[in-house]
């Protein structure tokens, strides 16, 4: 589905009825990262997933995709599918979205997931290095990305290589300018950290313990500093822990929501 959204088309998934949960994908992913969640919740809830600009189908104008304008754009689309408040599940970079979210509209939360991401600003080093990337993706393309990226997605115990495959080919689907636009405003994100004991909704937070990318150190720190945070850690997995062990993950996001069900209800309302 597509709506237009801030200036933009964006494109979405939204199936199923009930409590809405809202997925928001990593870098540089799209929206089909999510299927395994998508298909095992959309009996149950709603499931909502928009790509992000500049990302799978969404059209992107800005050079520069902050945070800030990611969590936006997603704001205005449950705005636009009437969704009320809603349980948002962000994921690395969609956890920095979710966090802007949280920021910016407290009021459209009833529950938070953060997987495999930290609530801390770049160093000025790595911020150095993105903007580095981002101009050597407009000349040399996406590849840069994905070449030094998809080989730290998933666990360094997993030999399945059907699923690197997949892994790499949804990568690939990213363009120059989504991607040098999403590693700007990373760049330019502002530290969460201070924001994080002001989050009064159930949180869990859930990373792979293999992850390469952001180490589990990052989660527990959230899980320690956010009031109402579960934290389950995933053995013998990656950065991209939603999708390498799917029915792990699906099991803790269904074991929390049944958990903190009676939130969820009010958010149907
Ligand atoms: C992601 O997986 O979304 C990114 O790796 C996050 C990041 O680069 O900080």
């Amino acid at each position: 589905m597509q709506a237009a959204i801030n200036g933009i088309k964006l494109a979405f998934t939204d199936e199923g009825r009930g409590a809405p949960l809202v997925f928001i994908h990593g870098f540089p992913f799209n929206r089909a990262v999510w299927q395994p969640q998508v298909d095992a919740f959309r009996a149950r809830y709603r499931v909502i997933a928009p790509d992000l600009r500049g990302f799978g189908e969404s059209e992107t104008l800005s050079s520069v995709s902050t945070m800030a304008q990611f969590a936006d754009d997603v704001h205005t689309l449950l705005n636009h599918l009437h969704s009320g408040p809603v349980v948002l599940i962000g994921h690395s970079m969609g956890g920095y979205v979710a966090l802007a979210f949280v920021r910016q509209y407290p009021a459209m939360l009833r529950g938070l997931m953060l997987v495999g991401t930290r609530s801390g600003a770049d160093t000025p080093e790595t911020a150095a290095g993105r903007r580095a990337t981002a101009r050597k993706v407009k000349t040399e393309g996406v590849d840069v990305v994905v070449d030094a990226m998809a080989p730290k997605m998933l666990s360094p115990k997993n030999s399945d290589i059907a699923m690197a495959s997949r892994v790499r080919e949804l990568m690939s689907h990213a363009t120059p300018t989504g991607v040098s636009g999403a590693l700007l405003g990373m760049a330019e994100r502002p530290d969460s950290t201070q924001l994080l004991s002001k989050i009064s909704v159930p949180t869990l937070i859930v990373a792979g313990a293999d992850d390469m990318i952001i180490p589990p150190i990052e989660s527990e720190k959230l899980a320690d500093t956010i009031k109402e945070a579960q934290l389950k850690i995933i053995p013998d997995a990656g950065h991209l822990v939603t999708f390498e062990k799917p029915a792990q993950f699906n099991r803790a996001l269904t074991e929390w929501l049944e958990r903190t069900g009676n939130i969820l209800e009010k958010a149907v309302g």
